[in-house]
């Protein structure tokens, strides 16, 4: 299916290449991302009923950024949430409806890019994603888009890679190595043929959060249990994340009556 014209660079690559893995995606991880009743953050896939990142959600409006085949938006609309599974993928989008067929579980499905949402302002009452759409498209976009559909006092939940794994990432072998590869400051982009992710440097997260009106509640930087085995990770990658945390997942709210974005941008400069 071809792109939308309105696509920037990077949603195209990234549409492209998901239409390429979706299938493989699925093959290689569906069991892992299935285990806990398919809520699981990171590449260990930590049960939420432990980390308890997104609190109750039955009754709640809730969004998730880049579903994929949609385990975890089928899991939470179980749990009586009103969900809406957003993806830029077409062949994701027909994983996620073949899991709905799968569960009976109904919600709506919709294709367009996180980093523009086709939906009003405060639609939601929780924004979250688990390698979603906050790993592959630009955060100067997301960040705004998820403080403009967020109701006040709406959270926002993701988890992705550390800046740490993005500094120590061989992006020509596909491996975690202990050793700085590119500078920390300027992290921005990475990558450009294949697919494109995106990752800040800490206070530039916390700057763009506070500059959307976004309150930062957590930052789980989770350690794996000693014989934890990832799906995501070839075997020679596993010491690292025993001494250097991959996953970052982060939980921040919206202010419930926040300065407009002009207002707060003067408060930072004096
Ligand atoms: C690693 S998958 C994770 C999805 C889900 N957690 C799962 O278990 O399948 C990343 C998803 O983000 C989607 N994605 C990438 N860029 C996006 C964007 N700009 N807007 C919306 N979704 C996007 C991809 O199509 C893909 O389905």
């Amino acid at each position: 299916m071809p792109a939308p014209p309105s696509l920037s660079r990077h949603e195209r690559i990234n549409r492209a290449d998901w239409e390429r893995e979706a299938t493989s995606f699925e093959e290689r991880h569906h069991r892992a991302l299935a285990r806990h009743g398919a809520m699981g953050w990171g590449i260990y896939h930590l049960p939420e009923r432990r980390l308890r990142m997104l609190g109750e959600v039955a009754g709640k409006d809730v969004l998730e950024l880049g579903c994929g085949a949609a385990l975890w938006s089928i899991a939470l609309a179980k749990a009586r949430a009103r969900v809406v599974g957003l993806d830029l993928s077409p062949r994701r989008l027909e994983q996620a409806r073949a899991n709905q067929r799968k569960a009976r579980t109904f919600f709506p499905l919709l294709e367009a890019s996180a980093e523009k949402v086709p939906l009003p302002d405060s639609s939601f009452d929780l924004i979250f994603c688990d390698y979603g759409a906050m790993t592959f498209a630009d955060p100067y976009r997301t960040v705004p888009e998820c403080a403009r559909l967020l109701r006040p006092g709406g959270q926002l939940t993701f988890a992705t890679w550390t800046p740490l794994q993005a500094l120590c990432h061989d992006r020509e072998r596909e491996r975690l190595v202990p050793r700085l590869l590119r500078p920390y400051f300027g992290l921005h982009r990475l990558g450009s043929k294949g697919s494109v992710e995106f990752q800040l440097p800490y206070g530039e997260w916390v700057r763009l959060f506070r500059e959307n009106g976004l309150a930062v509640e957590r930052l789980e930087e989770p350690r794996p249990a000693p014989r934890a085995r990832s799906s995501f990770l070839a075997p020679e990658e596993e010491p690292w994340t025993r001494s250097w945390p991959a996953d970052a997942i982060w939980s921040v709210r919206k202010e419930r009556d926040p300065p407009s974005p002009s207002a707060r941008r003067r408060q930072a400069k004096r």
